[in-house]
């Protein structure tokens, strides 16, 4: 036996015990926020790029994540994950790259790591052809998880991962 017949939820337990890289980041360079209509949770990722040896990558990223404790635990993962990573190989990972130190999510939980792959794919997005000028911080301080869970997209979508204007 090994360390991976640790269940899916001992490894959710662990990871949202200590969530790594979780709260805004007020010097961010990108935002993306998705939401599920359907289970009404929400994600918003923010990435902080730097300069190295030529190549753009992500310095830092963070998250919030209202709801779900399976996102916030990929979430968690895949901030880590990102450090150091360049924007082509960020946008190369999909949610099974993103949450494979939990293993495969069960059914149900797949699309909360699609969320989280939603989340970095928008932030990916905002920041696209904005990288050559310094960048004012984004205008996150003024938007919240609780007051974008208000916007009527987010009710009546159908969409299974949904884009939420910032
Ligand atoms: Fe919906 Fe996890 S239950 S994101």
């Amino acid at each position: 036996m090994s360390t991976e017949d640790s269940t899916f939820e001992d490894k959710i337990s662990d990871a949202i015990a200590n969530p790594q890289n979780m709260g805004e980041m007020v010097d961010a360079d990108s935002v993306g926020t998705v939401g599920n209509p359907e289970c009404g949770d929400m994600v918003r990722m923010w990435l902080k790029f730097e300069e190295k040896g030529g190549k753009k990558v992500i310095d830092k990223a963070s998250f919030q994540s209202f709801g779900c404790q399976t996102a916030i635990a990929v979430a968690s993962m895949a901030t880590e994950m990102l450090k150091g990573k360049t924007v082509e190989e960020a946008e190369a990972m999909n949610s099974s790259d993103l949450s494979k130190p939990l293993g495969s999510l069960p059914p149900m939980k797949i699309h909360c790591g699609e969320m989280v792959e939603g989340a970095l794919r928008e932030a990916l997005r905002s920041d696209s052809g904005a990288s050559k000028a310094p960048q004012p911080a984004p205008q996150v301080s003024s938007n919240t998880l609780l007051g974008d869970m208000n916007q009527p997209n987010l009710k009546k979508g159908k969409l299974k991962v949904v884009k939420l204007d910032d």
